[in-house]
């Protein structure tokens, strides 16, 4: 008799890091080891890049904020002071030369929409999907911070429903503008007759809605992928709604495996309520990886990386994420006590309690904020990442780093070889573009919102 043993989920990895000093390990930018300042610098980045490709990384993913962290204490200070996401730089830029340098990694580029109107903003992400043919993602966000609402110009931000509602809208325009505006046909490039495109199988974008108006061509000629690869990170009731309709790529946070498992269900059954394939959405988790040749290696790098830890600065990131203003509490109050300075406007409802104290969420958050620690050797840390998939339904890890770029060189030295061993992570990369990589699929399928405004639909 046959006995057919399923075949291991393929792991997913991403790096999840920022065009800045601190991404999520506050503090530790002042271990001896750690590069980060080294961010101003491409020769930095294309090593980052180099190493992640030679793990096999599926995306070296960038994070990004407008605005600083000024809900801490009311103020830029601390912010400013432990280089807490500040200087920050853009991270798009970053995107064509790391291409250049590397032949598969994917860049899902953090771009935040309520300040970027999209008619630019569309061509921009064509630009490119063109230079790194075919390698961009975008991760959709809509901001959290007030700071960022009063730089440019507005006093507040919107509510965080009404946020969601934009960024549909924006969706919309750009999927119209990605997807509708050139036909597959439209580039003729004919030198005889000299005609380049043909102007009838190229539309020209009206849309009239709530927030947007726009009459238009798209600018950029078709690009490998038309809509970058889309990922999003809101949980929230109304963020869940938004990524089960438009995401490919969901991220999420969070330490419990069965509190994951209910949030990653919820998602795929979302995305199945919009007709959509629940296996479409590739989901990854957070977390910090930290590798040794023993577990008495990598326990003592642990102990020595937390010895950096920047209290404060773990305060004024939860501060922002939360719209709440842990500095004006003691630090050994409980969480829930600091409720009451909430500044800005952040639908956490349907959010569990936290029983911690404020110390202890900030020390937990000093290394990768917060994120699952995965730690020991390369056995252990692989048995735990496939104990994730199996028991919440996730597809892989975007991986914060500690200390940079450490703990990804270990991670690629250490682990990988380990994953490659045991058959759940690739030993060469797919040809193609991201969205193939991923998912085998040159365009978003058909049942994707962005679907309906190509032609011949
Ligand atoms: C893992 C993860 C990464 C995120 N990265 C960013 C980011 O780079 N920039 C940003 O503005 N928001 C980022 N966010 C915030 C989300 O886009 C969103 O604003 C936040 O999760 C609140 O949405 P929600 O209320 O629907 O959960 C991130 C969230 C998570 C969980």
């Amino acid at each position: 008799m046959m006995t057919s043993a399923a075949k291991p989920k393929e792991l997913r990895l991403n790096a999840f890091y920022m065009n800045c000093i601190t991404h999520q390990s506050p503090g530790l930018w002042r271990h001896p080891r750690d590069q980060t300042q080294r961010y101003t610098d491409l020769d930095y980045w294309v090593e980052l890049a180099r190493t992640l490709e030679r793990g096999y990384f599926d995306a070296l993913f960038l994070a990004d904020v407008l605005g600083v962290y000024d809900v801490y204490g009311r103020n830029a200070e601390a912010a400013l002071r432990g280089a807490v996401q500040v200087p920050v730089n853009d991270p798009m830029l970053l995107v064509p030369t790391l291409a250049y340098q590397t032949r598969h990694l994917g860049f899902g580029v953090t771009s935040i929409l309520s300040y970027d109107q999209p008619y630019a903003f569309a061509r921009r992400m064509s630009t490119l999907d063109h230079l790194t043919k075919g390698r961009v993602g975008w991760n959709v966000v809509t901001g959290y911070l007030d700071s960022a609402a009063r730089a440019s110009g507005r006093g507040k931000q919107r509510g965080h429903d009404q946020r969601y509602a934009v960024a549909d809208e924006y969706m919309e325009v750009v999927y119209k503008l990605w997807e509708g505006s050139w036909q597959d046909d439209a580039i003729l490039r004919d030198r005889d007759s000299g005609i380049f495109a043909d102007p009838g199988r190229i539309h020209k974008i009206v849309h009239e809605g709530e927030y947007f108006r726009l009459e238009g061509y798209h600018l950029s000629e078709p690009s490998p992928q038309r809509t970058p690869v889309l990922f999003q990170a809101g949980s929230s009731t109304r963020g869940r709604a938004f990524a089960a309709r438009h995401a490919e790529c969901v991220f999420i946070a969070g330490n419990s495996k069965t509190e994951i498992a209910r949030l990653v269900s919820e998602i795929r059954q979302a995305a199945a309520g919009h007709g959509r394939d629940p296996r479409d959405i590739t989901v990854f988790l957070s977390a910090v990886a930290i590798a040794g040749r023993s577990r008495a290696e990598a326990q003592s790098k642990l102990d020595d990386y937390r010895t950096y830890g920047d209290v404060e600065g773990a305060l004024v990131l939860q501060s922002g994420w939360q719209g709440i203003d842990f500095g004006a509490v003691p630090l050994d109050n409980p969480l829930s006590s600091a409720r009451e300075t909430v500044t800005q406007a952040h639908d956490r409802s349907d959010r569990a309690p936290d029983p911690r104290s404020v110390r202890q969420l900030a020390e937990a958050a000093t290394l990768g904020g917060g994120a699952p620690l995965l730690l020991g050797t390369a056995s252990d840390i692989a048995d735990e990442m496939q104990s994730w998939l199996e028991e919440a339904d996730i597809d892989g890890f975007n991986l914060v780093s500690a200390v940079a770029p450490e703990t990804y060189v270990d991670f690629v030295d250490i682990v990988v070889p380990e994953l490659q061993k045991r058959g759940v992570y690739k030993r060469d990369y797919r040809s193609g573009t991201l969205r193939e990589k991923l998912g085998d699929r040159p365009r978003l399928h058909a049942s994707h919102p962005a679907a309906r405004f190509r032609h011949g639909n």
